[in-house]
């Protein structure tokens, strides 16, 4: 019997794998090809603590039994989707339940965040001409706001970089400061439908709105009729500690809008609102093939019980204040640390180094973090994540930091 020589195959690089991809995005030089729990693991068998939640996705973590198990469940359905010509059941219970939790009537479904905002802006439009007489249509967003890469939810983002290069944007959309001052100057009630803000504007640097400035905002937006929007894609469903983002305060928004985390990493979104604009909605002001479907309907159903789950929420306020006065005791120890933002799961660490460098050297240590602009860290762990875990993870950050 011959031997032959064994020939090693080339392992191709992240980077000439990636090839086919158009290169939208600065990938980290690391493939992942399994997670458990707080845990994701490269293909070269290393394993990190995960603060990134895929960007505010995997709040259960990875390799979630329930969230599986709803899943299988739905598969065996033999419907992984219909059209949204018929009803479904999955759909109409997760509608239910989230009208339940919440101050909304009705909901309608999509598939990612950006399609909830520039669904909410068609919704608050329509409701705006019907109450208006025709030309309430405007729609106000905040600077530092981030409501998505599509032309309308573009035109609300404040990232000059991401918008130079598409112009025209969508029109009827303007961007204000984050004062009650200037927002009343811009606020006519006859032609703003709406404001957008994110109570928690989480890539704009980690920014969490006063209370009282979201109440001022409450004030002014009801006594000019104008519809006030919650963007909760990144902030919501148990992020802050409280179920919807809007709870932490004592402002009831006419619009909730929802993605990320909404059906465990399955592509879906999902806008609230109120009666009154529920009622100037006709059949036929929009539509989504794919939304809502009775697949990932189902498995949202499941997140959003297990999302909903008081003990839950508590653990993640009470590590959550925990977690930043570790980084608040970090920030005194390291003059590389100018400032610490953020609640619940949702922390924003101002850095004197760009922070690129630091998530470079925080991976190298085995932990996952993100940017939120060029000079601040963000975290955003799973909401699964112990106190153990958060320590460890602050540890990690003062390596990365030396
Ligand atoms: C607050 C907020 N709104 C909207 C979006 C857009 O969501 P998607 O990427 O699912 O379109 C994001 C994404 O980061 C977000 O953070």
């Amino acid at each position: 019997m011959t031997t032959l020589p064994v020939v090693m195959a080339e392992t191709p690089s992240v980077q000439q794998k990636s090839e086919a991809l158009l290169p939208v995005y600065k990938r980290f030089p690391i493939e992942i090809v399994r997670g458990a729990g707080t845990r994701l693991f490269g293909a070269d068998g290393r394993s990190y603590l995960d603060f990134t939640s895929g960007i505010g996705v995997n709040a259960l973590g990875y390799a979630d039994a329930g969230i599986a198990e709803a899943a299988r469940g739905a598969l065996e359905s033999g419907v992984l989707h219909t059209s949204n010509l018929f009803h479904t059941a999955p759909g109409q219970a997760l509608a239910e339940a989230l009208v339940a939790r919440s101050f909304a009537s009705s909901v309608f479904f999509c598939n990612s965040g950006a399609e909830a905002n520039e669904g909410a802006f068609k919704f608050v439009r329509r409701w705006g001409r019907d109450i208006g007489g025709g030309d309430k249509h405007e729609i106000i967003a905040l600077r530092g706001g981030f409501h998505g890469r599509l032309f309308a939810t573009l035109a609300a983002t404040d990232r000059p970089q991401y918008r130079a290069p598409f112009r025209p944007l969508a029109g009827g959309i303007s961007i204000a400061e984050r004062d009650l001052g200037e927002l009343a100057r811009m606020m006519d009630r006859r032609t703003v439908a709406a404001v957008i803000v994110e109570p928690v504007q989480g890539e704009g640097g980690v920014r969490v709105l006063e209370p009282a400035f979201l109440s001022g905002l409450r004030e002014l937006t009801r006594e000019r009729n104008v519809a006030l929007i919650f963007d909760e894609v990144q902030c919501g469903l148990g992020r802050t500690g409280w179920l919807f983002a809007y709870e932490r305060t004592d402002v009831v928004p006419d619009v909730v809008t929802l993605a990320k985390p909404l059906a465990g990493g399955l592509p879906m979104g999902a806008i609230l609102v109120t009666p009154e604009i529920a009622a100037s909605v006709q059949p036929g002001d929009h539509g989504s093939t794919f939304g809502g479907g009775p697949f990932v309907a189902t498995v949202a159903k499941h997140v959003f019980d297990r999302l909903s789950d008081p003990a839950l929420l508590a653990r993640v306020r009470e590590n959550g204040a925990w977690l930043g006065e570790q980084l608040r005791a970090l920030a005194a120890r390291r003059e590389e640390v100018r400032a610490v933002r953020g609640v619940g799961y949702l922390w924003g660490i101002d850095v004197t180094r760009p922070a690129g460098e630091i998530v470079a050297c925080a991976r190298e240590a085995g932990l996952l973090i993100l940017t939120a602009g060029d000079y601040t860290l963000r975290l955003l762990p799973p909401l699964i994540t112990t106190r153990e875990e958060l320590a460890q993870g602050v540890e990690q950050i003062e390596r990365a930091l030396s």
